[in-house]
């Protein structure tokens, strides 16, 4: 008899509308299962019993939290289908939904396609470029079984000594907007009637995004990780606020807050932004998640008094809280805040009725588990073609000979000897930057790709001699007559948020005095890695033949001996202005004291395609 009933509930009924589902679903919930709904809890502490017990809402990995050191898209799929499985046992069988940080390809996975950080992608200027990545990337992380990425990071840049500036597109609003579109392709493209602000996801090759980190996360002062951005409204909803339009109008599903804060006051409590300007001004109707213990950064000192941080946090309009760890804690302090009356019922059912949408739009109910025909998509040929094409277009070239007569790119493949000289020139982890296998990131083969020598190789001729060395040999640099030209890729080694906020920007491991000793010596390109622009000392300005920002390209190292060889064009432009000294920093393109290296929209453009 109950069978019967509760197979006819509305919720069950794949073909009652949404938001008839979502009402019939939350009127059969108690306290204990919606607070459990807004819980999301890390892999680490999330067993089938705490699952199932406490009717967890969405489980994530941090950043290197994986099922196994170099796990697979299938480990991964076994892995969240067994959480699955418990969140499906639970007395209602609300599903879970898994979370990570896919920032560029889905990072996390051994063998995944990685794509150029954002920042790359920014220089591209190629919107539908970035939207046929975010589709690429979200069939492969659907064949790990996660439904949903942190992703993309739509910060607007206000300073290049911010740790986290290569997750940003531009410094130019309007730029972070185009790139926004990412969502289209990772979400899939919302139909013309689709309510602007409703959660949309196409269908089970889609993932759900995440619009990071709302709001101002890339404007604080001296680019402080988590620090304050000053400004008035006007300009913070100018700038900052601009992109999420953007990201809405595409149905964004969820959006995080950010650890910054404006003008002082924390975001995670800030129920004018969250609430007033996110949902009821811009009319999101997805929902927010807290950042990783975001609530902690709303007391003083942080981490103390936790029940008021959810309380502030909660009534400010946050709708399911990365908790990710100590989630009894959690669990018990809402419970008391709610019965206590601190948090009213009416915004704990919004919250939960927020997140019961996206999951009904995302399938979840009706495709719970991973789908296991979509393994063969990870690290295809396809989609390595579209990296490939990705890095290409991020490439963005500073200068080109002595003067526009002489160009010196593109490079002989026939020439009889060539020096690659560089801790970046064959190093997979330094190609890829942060934010791959680990949040830091890390050194050295981790994944499947091609580094720039490797390109290198297979680009040139059969009777080019390429010789190879980490840092020049006194030995080779005094037998520099036998090269041609020489290749120096230096940079910025791999790093993650705080970790890489930086007040100098100087290009590490003698990476300028490198540069110059092999550029007195042999006819030299130099390739900068890096997340953002350095120091480029006049001297490497004056003796380097050329000059390539790469960016942090990730694993197809083919699209750089693409163009240095000619074979297509640069067309890579600055999305951000290339200071001279860093004491110029924060540098405003719109300011009269305008004074860079390299303007916004800087890129010599060749002919060679
Ligand atoms: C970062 C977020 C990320 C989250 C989950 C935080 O430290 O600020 O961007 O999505 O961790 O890994």
């Amino acid at each position: 008899m109950a069978e019967t009933e509760e197979s006819s509930w509305v919720y069950k009924n794949r073909d009652a509308p949404v938001e008839a589902r979502v009402k019939d679903l939350l009127s059969r919930m108690t306290l204990p299962e919606k607070i459990g709904q807004m819980t999301q809890i890390e892999r680490s502490v999330a067993s089938p019993q705490v699952i199932t017990n406490s009717f967890i809402g969405s489980v994530q990995s941090g950043a290197g939290s994986w099922p196994l050191e170099d796990a697979k898209s299938s480990d991964w799929a076994d892995m969240i289908d067994g959480f699955q499985r418990s969140a499906l046992a639970s007395r209602l069988g609300i599903p879970i939904i898994y979370g990570t940080d896919a920032v560029h390809g889905n990072n996390n996975v051994y063998g995944a396609t990685v794509f150029p950080h954002n920042i790359g992608l920014g220089a591209t200027r190629d919107a539908d470029l970035v939207k046929r990545i975010g589709a690429a990337t979200a069939l492969e992380i659907r064949a790990s079984g996660v439904h949903w990425t942190f992703a993309p990071c739509v910060a607007v840049l206000g300073d290049p000594r911010w740790g986290r500036c290569y997750e940003s597109y531009s410094e130019a609003a309007k730029i972070v907007c185009e790139m926004s579109l990412l969502i289209s392709g990772l979400q899939g493209e919302p139909p013309e009637e689709h309510p602007y602000g409703y959660p949309f996801l196409a269908g089970r090759n889609n993932v759900i995004a995440c619009a990071k980190h709302f709001v101002g996360d890339g404007g604080t002062e001296k680019g402080l990780s988590e620090g304050n951005t000053i400004t008035s409204y006007e300009d913070l909803e100018k700038i900052h606020v601009a992109p999420y339009l953007n990201c809405i109008a595409q149905g964004v599903s969820t959006v995080m807050a950010s650890f910054s804060s404006w003008n002082g006051s924390r975001l995670h409590s800030d129920y004018f932004l969250l609430t007033e300007v996110l949902k009821q001004k811009l009319g999101f109707k997805g929902f927010l998640v807290s950042d990783w213990d975001g609530l902690e950064t709303i007391s003083e000192p942080e981490g103390s008094n936790y029940r008021n941080c959810v309380k502030l946090g909660i009534n400010a309009g946050i709708d399911m809280v990365m908790v990710p760890f100590k989630y009894e804690q959690f669990i018990q302090d809402m419970t008391d805040l709610v019965e206590s009356g601190e948090i009213p019922m009416a915004r704990v059912n919004d919250a939960v009725e927020r997140i019961l949408r996206v999951k009904f739009v995302a399938g979840l109910f009706e495709h719970p588990l991973a789908d296991r025909s979509l393994l063969g998509t990870v690290g295809c040929k396809e989609h390595r073609e579209v990296a490939r094409e990705a890095v290409r277009k991020s490439l963005v070239l500073l200068k080109n000979g002595k003067n526009a007569d002489t160009p010196f790119l593109p490079l002989d493949r026939n020439a009889k000897r060539i020096l690659v000289v560089g801790m970046h020139a064959n190093d997979l982890g330094n190609q890829c930057g942060g934010w791959t296998k680990i949040k830091s990131g890390q050194s050295g083969r981790i994944t499947i790709g091609t580094t720039l020598l490797d390109s290198i190789k297979a680009a040139v001729g059969d009777k080019t001699e390429v010789i190879f060395e980490k840092t020049p040999t006194k030995e080779t640099l005094a037998s520099s007559d036998g090269f041609s030209y020489a290749i120096v890729a230096v940079g910025e080694p791999p790093y993650a948020e705080m970790k890489g906020d930086n007040s100098e920007l100087t290009i590490p491991f003698n990476g300028n005095n490198i540069i110059t000793a092999v550029a007195e010596k042999i006819p030299t390109l130099v390739i900068l890695f890096s997340g953002r622009p350095m120091v480029l000392e006049p001297t490497v300005l004056e003796k380097t033949e050329a000059l390539v920002a790469a960016w942090f390209p990730g694993t197809e190292g083919q699209g750089m001996s693409d163009v240095i060889f000619g074979d297509y064009d640069f067309k890579g432009k600055l999305p951000v202005s290339w200071f001279k000294r860093v004491d110029q920093l924060p540098l405003n393109a719109e300011a009269n004291s305008y004074d860079p290296l390299f303007p916004l929209g800087f890129g010599l453009t060749s002919n060679f395609g």
